[in-house]
Order: structure tokens, then C-alpha cells, then sequence
């Protein structure tokens, strides 16, 4: 027993170099309607979300040259940035995953957007995939 579960996928996030052209494609082309805009400046992105369903894709770009998501563009190009799980609790499942030893880059939950909590897992022990981990909820609000 894991001592949480995935609950759902809460956002698929690809980086992009221009998030208006991206954001009229997904428009244009699959008829995605973009819901919500936010800039996380901690984190140096602006996202623009679209919702499937239950679960968002989050188009992403940089809003300064030394942004973690200007970087992965300079090294990997556009695409798929990360994988967001919702989970009831997320300081409950990131200690569960610290304590099976996989790479964490959050030592402890932070606020995301959204007013969400989040905490990102390494993707070195994630075969190659950045994760992240989303609460429905702001930090310290249990
Ligand atoms: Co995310």
C-alpha cells in the first residue's frame, strides 16, 4: 500500500516558445477553449490552461531567460514538459514518495497556481518524465 493515490491527471504542461500562437492553435485547430491565464513569477512562467474534461492542459512559456522552462526549451525544444497527478494530499504523498527514496526537487509542498500545492518529483528517477504532484488546495489550509 502507497499511502496515497493518483486521483486523476490534473494537467498535461508543454512548453512553448510563443503562448498566444500556441494558445490560437489549440483554439483554432482543436476547438480548446483557454480558461484560465496566469503569471507564476517564482517559477518565471505564464501559463495559459485549457480544460479537457477533468483535467487541464497548461501550455507554458518562459517569462525570463533564467526561468527552469527557458532552459528545458534551450536543451529540448518545445514539447512536453511535465505530468501534473492530483492527489488529496500532497505533503502526505510527497513524504510517502521521500520515504521510498525516488529524487524529489520539492523537499516540501509549494504554492502553485490555481491557488493549488505542489510539489515536483525529480524525473531523473522518473524515466526521463518531470512530476508534479497537485492538491486542490492552498499550503497549510489542513
Ligand atoms: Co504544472
Amino acid at each position: 500500500m502507497m499511502g496515497f493515490e493518483l486521483e486523476e491527471i490534473d494537467h498535461v504542461a508543454i512548453a512553448v516558445r510563443d503562448l498566444d500562437a500556441a494558445a490560437a492553435w489549440y483554439e483554432a485547430v482543436l476547438g480548446a477553449r483557454v480558461t484560465h491565464r496566469e503569471r507564476i513569477e517564482p517559477d518565471g512562467v505564464e501559463e495559459a490552461l485549457i480544460k479537457v474534461a477533468g483535467s487541464y492542459v497548461q501550455l507554458l512559456t518562459p517569462t525570463r531567460d533564467d526561468s527552469p522552462v527557458a532552459k528545458f526549451l534551450e536543451r529540448r525544444g518545445e514539447g512536453l514538459h511535465h505530468v501534473g497527478y492530483r492527489v488529496s494530499d500532497c505533503a502526505a504523498a510527497l513524504e510517502a514518495v521521500m520515504a521510498s527514496g525516488s529524487a524529489v526537487i520539492d523537499e516540501r509542498p509549494r504554492p502553485g497556481s490555481r491557488g493549488t500545492t505542489v510539489a515536483f518529483l525529480h524525473p531523473k528517477d522518473a524515466f526521463g518524465t518531470l512530476i508534479e504532484l497537485v492538491e486542490e488546495q492552498p499550503a497549510g489550509r489542513h
